[in-house]
């Protein structure tokens, strides 16, 4: 068997699929190009991609008829066309789960980066700014009875939500499902259609995944619909959020604030963003612990063994 890995994975991975077969890993460590992506997989019965690797149906004839399961590390899938790996009857899995906490913790890290404005504080002291305490210096807003809006209350969604009750917010929500019963009861969540959320909510989460339903969901019109006391936070996919239409709203006050770890065109910012103080901008860092990592990238190496022995996967995308 022959399974092509597009970027290094940490030792206990590789381990795990050196037991399942013949494992190539790119040696260029980075997102591979269309045509390189091609060109290493041809032979493949298994890939594990990731974030970036655009995996279609192109990708699956480059591989040959051999090709059985493309396990991506990462909960997020929107690099892979999966109808047409699917239809191909080629299993599609991702890494649900281990890295709930981990993505939680970064979005209510950027949650109070933003509100108390913590990347401001650390750029003034860093570029030898004079300052000196005083009650009024570099005031920001406290978390303790405001509303948290989720959009997307799914895993990570909860998880986030968990944390802000611990701080003494109040939980809204809205997405394409109602989350259930037991899950609003004991997040005491309420669920609004979306322009309430986005008028009442002081601070916004974005939760869900990234789809053609969901691409510049935060627009010009829904952040004009935001209190210019609110803030900002996405940790799901950049395209969710309409990022020149953010640089503006956070350019004239349209709302207070954002934390951003994902972008619309990344490694790129819109350079409108890079010149805000208010905006804490971090480089798509929301699963990334050591122990994240690790489990999902294991994750995946037990998904591609599994499907490559015959079994079933355990996270499969799509069944
Ligand atoms: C995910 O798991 O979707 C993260 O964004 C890492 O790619």
């Amino acid at each position: 068997m022959r399974i092509v890995v597009t970027r290094n994975l940490p030792e206990p991975a590789l381990e795990l699929l050196r037991s399942a077969g013949d494992v190539r890993v790119s040696r260029q460590d980075r997102a591979l190009e269309p045509a390189e992506l091609r060109a290493a997989v041809v032979g493949a019965d298994g890939i594990v991609a990731m974030l970036g690797d655009r995996v279609d149906a192109e990708v699956a004839e480059a591989a040959g008829p051999g090709l059985r399961v493309v396990a991506n590390v990462a909960v997020g899938y929107d690099n892979l066309d999966v109808p047409a790996l699917t239809g191909r009857g080629i299993t599609v899995t991702n890494t649900p789960g281990v890295l709930t906490e981990a993505t939680a913790d970064l979005a209510f890290a950027l949650l109070l980066m933003a509100t108390r404005r913590l990347g401001e504080g650390e750029r003034l002291i860093r570029s030898g700014t004079p300052w000196s305490f005083h009650l009024g210096f570099m005031l920001g807003t406290g978390l303790q009875g405001r509303t948290l809006g989720i959009i997307g209350l799914g895993g990570i969604g909860r998880a986030v939500a968990r944390r802000a009750r611990a701080f003494g917010m109040r939980i809204a929500y809205s997405g394409r499902r109602r989350a259930p019963a037991e899950v609003e009861a004991e997040l005491d969540a309420e669920y609004l259609p979306q322009a309430e959320l986005l008028a009442e909510a002081d601070a916004i989460s974005l939760h869900c995944p990234l789809t053609e339903r969901t691409r510049h969901l935060i627009d010009a019109a829904a952040l004009a619909v935001m209190k210019p006391s609110a803030v900002l936070i996405n940790t799901s996919r950049g395209p969710v959020v309409d990022e020149a239409a953010l640089a503006e709203a956070l350019r004239t006050g349209g709302i207070a604030a954002a934390g951003l770890d994902v972008f619309e065109r990344e490694p790129a910012v819109h350079p409108g963003l890079l010149e805000l103080d208010n905006a804490v901008l971090i480089p798509h860092l929301g699963s990334a612990t050591v122990e994240t990592r690790t489990a999902m990238a294991v994750l995946a190496a037990r998904n591609v063994a599994a499907v490559l022995s015959g079994n079933e996967p355990l996270t499969p995308v799509g069944a």
